[in-house]
């Protein structure tokens, strides 16, 4: 008799963001005339950059010239590719990562959610509370992350790192060493960044415990701080230890044509074992490559005139994020991130849970936000904005939560 993959029956209700866009919905059915401002998901609303779009034409009509037409890509992605990401995004930062420890694919969400695919389903796996909802559920539906408590909300396998405003919005060393730690900065929904250092703290602590950290890397073009690491490869011993994900997503608006890598160093050995072999396999046999024409069009953003292209986008949303950090501010609401990150997370008022102070904005202000409650535990009574909105809808979504 079929039986189906019971993990699958322990995941949570749906989705997060389909919640939300049901209770939008619901919103909009009662009242048609209201003029929603949606600053909820983090999608990126700005239009391609024109010298990708010409990139984009110019790909699409190699492919229809029998000269230049591409079937296959290579199975780590095109070298044009993975030789502008290893020169731009690591050795000019001082990181070596070579060309061939870069993996092509159509995103981080894919990558962050099926690397733990080559690790044991007995080992224990660390996640900072609130959280990018992904890594929690691959491990669910992996059968990694044990029974889930409503009690609680939390799985019993799952070692969770609260971070919360006491602790600045960072994780602490748990006591229970695990064996993969997932982090994420800058920090999706908290918009909170780990310095060089701190990082480097757990790099060190990952090397010393047999640790792998797992490390989701997509906001780093959002950084504007110094000190602030843009790769986990720029510490020290790094390459011993941990896995990169990078995502062309938010860094260039690739949401709709979907490109990442992930980067697995050579000398990553787990019990004997390269891991960077088993992701290879797994890559090749699961996978079968990012379409040439997108990967050609993510090579421009290395180009001198892509890259001034995406960073006039990225700062546009970055001025969107200061607007929202400053005015929340004035409005007397405690705010953080929105700094190196697209995210604004901001604590509710009168002590609201996060889903009634949604239902507060929805209602009052006609704006979309999502309840950090919906990210973990930890995210209860706070909120997280993001960037992303036109500048008109985010000036209108501040200006009327001002006016509340
Ligand atoms: C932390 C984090 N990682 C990964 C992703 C997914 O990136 P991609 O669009 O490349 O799949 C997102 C998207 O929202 C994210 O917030």
């Amino acid at each position: 008799m079929v039986k189906v993959n019971d993990n699958y029956l322990k995941l949570q209700g749906s989705y997060l963001f389909s919640n939300i866009a049901k209770k939008v919905n619901g919103y909009v059915e009662a009242h048609p005339e209201a003029k929603i401002v949606r600053l909820g998901i983090g999608d990126v609303t700005q239009p391609i950059a024109p010298e990708i779009i010409n990139t984009l034409h110019e790909a699409v009509d190699e492919m229809g010239n029998a000269d230049t037409f591409k079937g296959y890509a290579p199975d780590l992605g095109y070298e044009f590719l993975r030789n502008a990401i290893s020169d731009y995004d690591y050795k000019k930062r001082g990181c070596s990562i070579d060309p061939d420890e870069i993996f092509v694919s159509d995103g981080a969400k894919c990558d962050c959610g099926n690397i733990q695919e080559i690790f044991s389903v007995e080992n224990r796996i660390a996640v900072c509370d609130p959280v990018y909802p992904v890594y929690v559920d691959s491990n669910v539906m992996a059968g990694r992350a044990g029974d889930y408590d409503k009690s609680t909300e939390k799985y019993s396998s799952v070692i969770y790192m609260p971070c919360k405003e006491e602790n600045g919005f960072m994780p602490e060393f748990p006591t229970e060493v695990p064996d993969l730690i997932y982090l994420c900065f800058p920090n999706n929904p908290t918009g909170a960044v780990m310095t060089k250092d701190k990082l480097q703290e757990w790099v060190d602590y990952a090397n010393k415990n047999g640790s792998i950290i797992l490390y989701d890397s997509a906001y780093e073009a959002f950084i504007s701080e110094d000190n602030v690491p843009h790769s986990i490869f720029e510490c020290e011993g790094a390459r011993t230890c941990a896995i990169e994900f990078r995502s062309f997503s938010k860094t260039a608006g690739f949401t709709g044509l979907r490109l990442g890598y992930t980067v697995i160093p050579k000398d990553l050995v787990v019990d004997g074992v390269k891991l960077w072999d088993l992701w290879a396999r797994r890559h090749g046999t699961k996978y079968n490559g990012a379409p040439y024409i997108i990967q050609k069009a993510g090579a421009t953003i290395y180009t001198p005139e892509g890259r001034k292209q995406i960073e006039q986008q990225i700062a546009y949303y970055m001025e969107n994020a200061k607007y929202i950090y400053n005015g929340l501010k004035e409005a007397g609401y405690s705010v953080s991130g929105g700094v190196n990150a697209p995210y604004i997370w901001l604590k509710t008022p009168d002590n609201m849970t996060s889903w009634e102070f949604f239902d507060y904005l929805l209602e009052k202000a006609n704006v979309v936000g999502t309840p950090g409650s919906g990210f973990g535990p930890s995210g209860e009574h706070f909120f997280r904005l993001t960037a992303f909105g036109s500048r008109e809808n985010t000036i209108e979504a501040v200006d009327r939560i001002k006016n509340l």
